[in-house]
């Protein structure tokens, strides 16, 4: 309802339309609180007997630009109003905003910034801060859409050749088109909204603000239901949707994340978003079940002797690393890292555990760590492509920071389990020489925990190989201290050096090589 007497400034076409009232509201001189806004079409227009339509041709407002005398002579009366660039930018989106009261506010914007009150598009004003507020919600809205918006292909065939269903929170319908028709080239394609529609027959964009269901009459074959219920499949979906499950990996689940990257509002319209439930429940479901197991274990009561053959039927032993099951860690890594060299290398390294990008890459050392292990092969002469680089553990094991993943040292009974797949390792490349890099690699080689600093420039014996204890790479990423940097990745490189020097001497002589070494088991 308009207040007594006060002009009803009726709103055709959005942003173009307001403006053209405003920009004549202001020049009759009409303070905000004298006039009441309405849209064509609303209740507020239609039932309104102070109804008063202003003449709504063009009307300039400029961003920094000056008016032209020319252009000012053809508006006629209405006036040229300067807004700064980035106001103006801020109004149309703003006009964007689905609210009844989107156009009287952005005129009393506009107003406050006529009077010279230049704070109305400052965000610490509370004008200024709901202003850019509707801003960023239509700016979100619209990112939303391009990410959402999912095409079928028609089945029947023939033009639009896609169909979409999407309901925006805000009137971003236009600008999102125009994103599809730039990508999509000469493709065809339809998206209904409940407020109105897009077609694009490869060459010319038509934005209707007329309901989805209207136009679809207009457009034969569209079946506006079926869109809307999600149950216009087309003959890629079923492999989109394979696709889908198989790159969902549980152990990586973070539910908050995904629900702020896609909030949960948009899943119903998403192929994908209907087997989201369902992943989530399952990747609980195995997280309870560690989680019980480990309160269960630390659970004080008397112990009740069970032959653990009694207890737990025989499972065939893992016959791969990817299907390893020995100890925990699997489940919260992306895969098992395997060695990777020659099999005929004559040195083998031993780190530690993937780190993050091992993790994700499958292959050990290829991140920060890895580049310091490279420039110490670098220094030792030793090509990398000539040594066989492996773990002592194969899972990366880790920890939660906000969204980053930090190492965890594995526990001992982690690098037991283990040591199944290092000793594969060693039984199938038999390297002369073994360089452990950290005190977790060297325990894991002697299969006992021992002092790093016991071993370091002490060579010893191991079987029929040689054992040379290093420095983790990692140690010269968390000093602060250049120079001791310095001395961590030379101790590395002269470790390797006399690796390749053992291994040297092993092939050509047929006994143990001298210096007499420390004898290992
Ligand atoms: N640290 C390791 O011990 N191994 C890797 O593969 C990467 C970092």
């Amino acid at each position: 309802m308009s207040r007594a007497g006060s002009p009803v400034l009726v709103v055709d076409g959005g942003y173009a339309g307001w403006r053209a009232q405003a920009l004549r509201a202001l020049a009759a001189g009409w303070p905000p609180e004298a006039v009441t806004w309405a849209e064509r079409g609303s209740a507020a227009c239609t039932g309104t007997a102070q109804l008063m339509l202003l003449d709504a041709g063009p009307a300039p407002m400029a961003g920094d630009d000056l008016p032209s005398a020319e252009r000012q002579q053809a508006v006629g009366a209405a006036p040229m109003v300067r807004v700064s660039k980035a106001l103006a930018a801020l109004l149309q989106q703003a006009a964007r905003y689905r609210s009844p009261q989107r156009w009287a506010f952005l005129y009393r914007v506009l107003w406050r910034w006529c009077q010279g009150d230049r704070a109305v598009a400052s965000p610490a004003d509370e004008d200024g801060a709901r202003l850019h507020a509707m801003a960023k919600s239509v700016r979100r809205a619209h990112h939303d859409m391009i990410a959402y918006v999912r095409f079928h292909r028609r089945s029947s065939g023939g033009s639009p050749e896609y169909l979409a269903w999407y309901e925006p929170e805000h009137d971003v319908l236009a600008d999102a088109a125009d994103h599809f028709a730039r990508r999509m080239g000469g493709s065809s394609w339809w998206i209904g909204t409940p407020q109105g529609a897009a077609l694009w027959d490869g060459h010319t964009l038509q934005v209707s603000a007329t309901p989805a269901g209207a136009i679809s009459d207009a457009v034969p074959g569209i079946d506006v239901q079926a869109l809307r219920a999600g149950a216009a499949a087309d003959d890629i979906e079923p492999l989109w949707l394979a696709y889908y499950r198989s790159i969902f990996n549980p152990a990586r689940l973070n539910e908050a994340a995904l629900e702020q990257h896609m909030p949960v509002r948009f899943w119903k319209g998403l192929p994908e978003g209907r087997l989201i439930p369902a992943m989530i429940a399952d990747a609980r479901n195995g997280a309870r079940r560690v989680a019980q197991a480990g309160a269960v274990g630390t659970m004080r009561g008397k112990p009740v002797a069970v032959n653990p053959e009694d207890a737990q039927p025989l499972r065939p032993a893992p016959s791969s690393l990817d299907q390893c099951r020995r100890c925990e860690l699997w489940r919260h890594a992306t895969q098992a890292v395997p060695g990777h060299g020659p099999q005929t290398a004559r040195i083998m390294l031993v780190g530690e555990q993937p780190g993050d990008q091992e993790d994700l890459a499958g292959r050990a050392f290829v991140g920060p760590a890895g580049k310091v292990l490279d420039e110490a092969m670098r220094r030792a002469g030793v090509p990398p492509d000539s040594v066989y680089v492996t773990n002592a553990v194969k899972h990366f094991k880790w920890i939660a920071r906000g969204k980053r993943r930090l190492h965890k040292t594995p526990a001992q009974r982690e690098v037991q389990a283990c040591a199944h797949w290092l000793e594969e390792e060693r039984a199938r490349v038999r390297p002369a020489v073994i360089v452990t890099l950290g005190a977790t690699a060297l325990g894991a080689i002697l299969g006992a925990t021992a002092s790093l600093r016991d071993y370091l420039n002490a060579p010893a014996r191991l079987g029929d190989a040689w054992l040379v204890a290093t420095w983790h790479p990692s140690y010269a990423l968390r000093v602060d201290d250049a120079g001791k940097r310095e001395d961590i990745v030379s101790a590395i490189a002269q470790a390797i050096a006399k690796g390749r020097e053992l291994a040297t001497a092993a092939a050509t002589a047929p006994s143990p090589p001298s210096p007499s070494p420390a004898e290992t088991q």
